[in-house]
């Protein structure tokens, strides 16, 4: 073995790990920005409404993405019209198993229409 060879076999090993990891964080990037892309779809007229109603009323408690936690209330994506309207009163429908146990949540005096167009928003 020549002691002035300088042996490379174990940096282009780590050469080629790290090409792996920039096209990991390449591909992380591409994804993000593809599923932010898909985040902003427009919403229907009905759903634009509820998204309106719900960033003005909502989102002091519940997250801005009604799928996540928020600072105070749960998650509440895909939520039925059945679930908001007894919200809306401070209530569950029969047989509902809350969330969370707290009553914390303020009430609301929305018409119909506005609550279907909440139960729109929080489909998408
Ligand atoms: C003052 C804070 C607050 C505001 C404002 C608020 N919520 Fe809530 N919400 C809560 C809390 C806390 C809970 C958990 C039960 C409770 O404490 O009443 C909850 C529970 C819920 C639930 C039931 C979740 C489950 O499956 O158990 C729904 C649906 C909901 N909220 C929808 C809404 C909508 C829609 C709005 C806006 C129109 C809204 N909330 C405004 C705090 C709030």
């Amino acid at each position: 073995m020549n002691p002035f060879q300088i042996d490379r076999s174990g940096s282009e090993k780590g050469g080629n790990h790290r090409l792996s990891f920039f096209s990991f964080l390449l591909l992380a990037f591409l994804l993000s920005v593809f599923s932010f892309c898909k985040e902003s779809k427009p919403l229907s007229p009905e759903a634009e409404a509820g998204r309106g109603l719900y960033m003005a009323n909502c989102i002091a408690c519940h997250n801005a993405n009604p799928k996540l936690d928020g600072a105070v209330g749960p998650s509440v994506g895909n939520s039925s019209y059945e679930l908001l309207e007894a919200r809306m009163r401070g209530e569950y429908p029969p047989g509902y198993v809350p969330k969370r146990q707290s009553t914390a949540m303020t009430r609301f005096n929305f018409a119909e229409a506005q609550i279907r167009s909440l139960e729109e928003f929080l489909k998408q």
